[in-house]
Parts: structure tokens; sequence; C-alpha cells
């Protein structure tokens, strides 16, 4: 085993160190059919092996060769990091170790470390010592975790009874940003209240309203309905924009309703000195999700949720498992980090974390985090110059909507994006605002340059002769 970690593992090593230097020479995407690609692997359960050099030729050449580059500076789709270089390699060896941090005698380094690093993050956002949080596979999880502890705080005993025989849980209702994340929606299908439960808050300038806020919970007081939850948006998947979570949280308190942030992409605006005023307010909330494989530059999967009064957290999940969780003597607390996720078995994911920010420091993914905001601003200005793009807003993150010939309408934006993408020069999205088709960027790369910015408006307009006459 070890020769063959040695040998194979330097020439990985030295092949995904050379795949990073030539990445800019390589298509973002190849325009290739699922089912094109489908054919390449249909091949029967190989009962004997083959040589690894040759298995190793073949991902290099089937699977990385036509696989989406998310390192690119071009890339500009989803919300996928480039990861840190330091995270990669602690990521091999979270795989090596394959500690299993559902139980601390399965993990005793790995629950410390990973308790320690939550306590980083709880520090950042503000919480109090009460608070606790846990790594989770990332942001859905992260939102169904927080308002299951916000469910059981509300409705004691609604884990054991079901939400049918707890007092007021049926008329349980979640309030949520208009533009919401759909995983928000999915908890309340999960917990058995059903989508129904779920109340949109109107948007003022594409972020929650508090005004709207309040007129919802008073209204909906006044109905019999019992609000559970309000959970805020900081930043929108769409548009990047933050919900105003220090207005929201006044709200949340005078109605005495839990406040759930949804801060899987922004949270981390929280380690930017000049940055974090777009979060602020997020100290008061009960819950929130922050996903550091977003922008904290880690490799997938790596999210997390903070819970204020770490019982609730503790609250949120119940299960029966002698075999597995028992406290140790003497100790106050028991170190099961399993009893506060839905995952039984879990990766040790903070070790990435923790490698990265001894190594590089807070700062460091502070200043990678400006660049990219300063990056959207900088397009921003690019699209606001030129007469033929049209920005929907101004960026508050490193994402951005806009349409490049607005007049030919919302197909032709669709068709543009297909093309652009297809071309290979760079990858971008598109989503609805407000019942129009536009193109989204997320500049998730700190390597993405006014140049390659000026590319991307380039290569759209290239991307035009391609599309189809009439779109
Ligand atoms: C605001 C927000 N919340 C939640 C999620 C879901 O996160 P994950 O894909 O890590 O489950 C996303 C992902 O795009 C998001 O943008």
């Amino acid at each position: 085993m070890t020769s063959e970690l040695r040998e194979h593992g330097h020439r990985l090593i030295d092949r995904l160190a050379e795949y990073i230097e030539s990445i800019e020479s390589r298509p973002v995407s190849t325009p290739h059919a699922p089912a094109e690609l489908a054919r390449r692997f249909a091949e029967p359960l190989p009962r004997q092996g083959r040589p690894a050099e040759e298995v190793w030729e073949d991902v290099w050449e089937k699977v990385v060769g036509d696989a989406i580059h998310v390192n690119h500076p071009m890339f500009m789709g989803h919300q996928v990091a480039p990861p840190l270089p330091h995270s990669v390699l602690a990521d091999a060896l979270v795989s090596l170790l394959n500690q299993s941090l559902a139980v601390w005698e399965m993990s005793p380094t790995g629950t410390v470390v990973e308790a320690q690093v939550m306590r980083w993050l709880v520090g950042a956002a503000g919480f109090p010592a009460t608070a606790e949080g846990t790594l989770v596979s990332g942001g859905s999880v992260a939102n169904l975790t927080g308002l299951l502890a916000a469910r059981e705080a509300r409705f004691p005993g609604c884990w054991v009874e079901g939400v049918a025989r707890t007092p007021d849980a049926e008329r349980a209702v979640l309030l949520v940003s208009g533009h919401s994340h759909y995983s928000v929606e999915r908890t309340a299908g999960l917990m058995g209240l059903g989508s129904e439960a779920v109340v949109a808050v109107p948007d003022r300038d594409g972020k929650m309203d508090p005004a709207a806020l309040d007129d919802a919970l008073g209204a909906l007081k006044r109905e019999g309905r019992v609000p559970f939850a309000v959970s805020a948006t900081a930043a929108s998947t769409a548009t990047g924009l933050f919900d105003p979570l220090d207005d929201v949280a006044d709200v949340c308190a005078r109605h005495g309703v839990w406040m759930h942030v949804d801060g899987a992409h922004g949270a981390s605006f929280l380690l930017s000195e000049s940055l974090k005023y777009r979060v602020r307010g997020i100290e008061r909330a009960d819950s929130i999700a922050w996903d550091p494989h977003k922008m904290m530059w880690m490799p997938m999967s790596t999210g997390a949720v903070l819970v204020r009064d770490g019982r609730h957290l503790n609250a949120a999940f119940r299960q029966k498992a002698p075999y597995l969780f028992h406290a140790r003597p003497g100790e106050e607390r028991s170190w099961d980090a399993g009893r506060m996720t839905l995952q039984c078995s879990r990766r040790f994911d903070a070790l990435k974390l923790w490698v990265t920010l001894q190594h590089y420091g807070a700062d460091h993914f502070a200043a990678l985090l400006e660049t990219t905001v300063r990056n959207a601003e900088s397009l921003h200005a690019r699209l606001t110059a030129a007469p033929d793009f049209e920005p929907m807003h101004a960026p508050e993150s490193n994402i951005l909507c806009f349409r490049h010939c607005p007049e030919l309408g919302d197909h032709f934006q669709a068709e543009l994006r297909r093309r652009y993408n297809e071309s290979g020069a760079g990858w971008i999205t598109t989503t609805v605002l407000d019942g129009v088709r536009v193109l989204r960027v997320t500049l998730m790369n700190p390597k993405t340059t006014d140049e390659h910015l000026d590319r991307l408006l380039d290569g759209l307009r290239a991307s035009v002769s391609l599309c189809e006459p009439g779109c």
C-alpha cells in the first residue's frame, strides 16, 4: 500500500499542480451531451483489474478533460469555490485517516478539532458562550438543522409527539425571504408542516421588507396561526443581496419569533472588517447557516450550522443508539457531535478549515473575499458604461445579474448563455428576476481579473452571432 501511495501520490500531486498551472489553456467546459459522455463509461463491471497507470490516464483523459473547470478564472458560474491548495491536501488526509465524527471514540482528535473550529465560527458570528455549532454537508442541511432547532424550541415535544399531536404545531408557519434558497422551503416539507406552511415575505429592492414582515407576523397571529421562525437570507442565491438583518432582528424580537439567517453564501463576510457591515444584525440571530465551501474556498462538503443557545441544537434531533452514544463518566458534556447532526457517518471536514485557517489566517480569507467583491463592482462599472449591457442591480457581494441587448428578450438571454458556455470561453448562469430572464455571474475565483471581465463581455458579444436568428 505504501509504495502505491508514494509512487502514484507523487505523480498525482505533480499532475494536479500542472493542471492548475495550465488551466487557462483549457476551455472552461466542453459541449458534450450527457448521453455522449455516458457512452464513454458504459462498460461491464470490471471483474479483473488493470494497471493503475492506465486507469489514471483514463481519469485524466475521460474525466478531467471534460469536467467543468471551476479553477478557471473564466468560470463565473454557480457558488462553487476553486479550493485553496492546503484545503485540497488536508482533504486527502481526511480520506486517509477516515475518522468518523459521529462519536468522540471514533475521532478523538477530530472531534475536538471540529469543536475548536466551531468555536472560531461562533466567535466570528458574535454569538455568546452558550452557542454551539456543527459541521454539516452544506447550506441545505444547515438550514434544516437550524429550523429543526427552532421547531423544537417553539413546540417542545414535537419530535416525539409529531406535528399533528403537538399543541399549536399544526398551525405552525415559517416566514422566509421572497428570494430564499429552495432548501428553506423544503425544510417545512421535511418537518411535516407542509410547504403551504411557508409564507414568503414581500421584498423591497430585492430584500426582505421588515415592515412587510411585521405586518405578516401580525396578520398571521390574528388568524390564529403560529409563526415559529423567520428565515432571512445573507446573501441571496440569485442576486447576492443581503436582507436587512438588524431590522429583521428587531421585528423578530418584537414578535418573539426565532430568527434564522441563511448565511450559506454571505456569513463569511463576518471575516472582513470592511465588508462585515453587510451582515450587521446576524449576531442577534438564533441560528445561522454558514458554508465554508462557498466563500471560504473549501472543497465540498463543508457547511456549518450555529445555534445561539446550544441546548436547542442538541434538541433538534433525538436518537436511541446506546451502541454509539454513551457519556464518559465524570464529564459534564458529551463530545459526541453526531447528536447534533442528521448524518451518522461524517467526514473530518473540519481539518480542512483548521489547516487553512492556521496556515493562511482569517485575514487572508477576508482579502480573498474583498477581491471577489471588488471584481463584481468592477464588472458592474463595465456593464453600466457599455451601451449594449444592462446591470439588474448594484452588487453587494460577488454575485451580479445583468442582460445583454435587453431589447432582445428572455429567450435571447437563455440562448446567449447556452452559446457562450458552449464556446468554452467562459461559464455563467442564468436566472429569472421579477419574471425577467437574466444572465448571472458568481465571481468565486480570486484569480479572476479585470482582463477576464473584459473577456466575459467580449465573449458574450461574440456569441450573439451564434444565437438562432429571431431569438
Ligand atoms: C443562500 C443559500 N442557501 C443554501 C444553499 C444550499 O447550500 P448547499 O448547496 O451547500 O446545500 C445555497 C446554495 O447555493 C445558497 O445560495
